[in-house]
């Protein structure tokens, strides 16, 4: 199949076999070989940005409640890894397995592995928490030298979210740091589907329900001139789906599975 090959990214670090968003799950997906990480950003009640992907901690971590109820220190005495299957019992406590990953810690790590790494970070959520997230964000890429972006920066990040406001903000305050407008599986706009992406956005995020659904999506999306990253690609017929599409970019909870079909064609 030619030499095209998407770029392939680990959703949440690469849920399926390690904890989501947990730092461990994050070296292990760079080590496999990935192009980028997926990650969502939340912040705590004193205003820290932390890599978790639910409001409520009940289903990734041993708390209780909102995390936006809670400070930094609060969630950083939590369990955020134990209770996942992959959760490898018999070692030593792991806490790059356990540990709450914060957005600071997570772009320290990518710049760390001294690797070429795309990073794709989904605010949540905008709508709730009005203007903060992204100015936040703003402000830590910023710090890390990763507000103004050129295309041989080692590190590049991508802001993703499903709310074009949320997309209108990042523009207004980096405009160099490229968006991806993500659409959930209900019908998308009219505008989405004839291609058409808010506020600048350079690349469309449908899910790959979206993708089975509307055969007509990534042609359209193409022809405006925008790429499209499809998530949540874990199962082999929707990933033979969106390489029949020759999409830009591949997310996934398996990193492994699709870099090792990858590596099969
Ligand atoms: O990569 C986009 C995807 O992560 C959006 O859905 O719910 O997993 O954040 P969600
Ligand atoms: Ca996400």
């Amino acid at each position: 199949m030619s030499n095209y090959r998407p770029l392939v990214f680990a959703h949440r670090g690469g849920g399926d076999a390690l904890p989501e968003h947990t730092l461990g799950a994050y070296l292990q997906a760079l080590k496999d070989g990935v192009d980028g990480l997926e990650c969502d950003v939340r912040l705590t009640r004193d205003g820290h940005l932390v890599c978790v992907h639910d409001r409520r901690l009940g289903r990734t971590s041993n708390g209780r409640g909102l995390v936006s109820t809670k400070t930094l220190a609060e969630l950083d005495s939590l369990d955020f890894g134990s209770w996942h299957p992959g959760y490898p019992v018999d070692e030593e406590p792991l806490p790059d397995l356990t540990r709450l990953l914060t957005l600071d810690r997570l772009l320290e790590a990518v710049r760390d592995s001294g690797r070429q790494v795309r990073l794709l970070i989904e605010t949540k959520h905008p709508s709730r928490y009005g203007a903060e997230v992204e100015r936040r964000l703003v402000q830590m890429l910023r710090r890390h030298g990763l507000a103004e972006q050129r295309p041989d920066d080692p590190v590049r990040v991508t802001v993703m979210s499903f709310a074009a406001l949320a997309l209108r903000r990042v523009r207004a305050q980096a405009p160099t740091i490229p968006t991806v407008y993500l659409v959930e599986l209900l019908p998308p706009g009219v505008g989405v589907t004839r291609g058409r992406l808010p506020f600048g956005a350079r690349i469309a995020g449908p899910g790959v329900g979206l993708v089975r659904a509307r055969p007509g999506l990534i042609p359209a999306i193409r022809a405006a001139g925008h790429q499209a990253y499809i998530w949540t690609v874990n199962e082999k017929a929707d990933l033979d789906l969106v390489l029949e599409h020759r999409v830009d970019g591949v997310i996934t909870d398996r990193p492994r599975f699709v870099l090792d079909r990858l590596a099969e064609m």
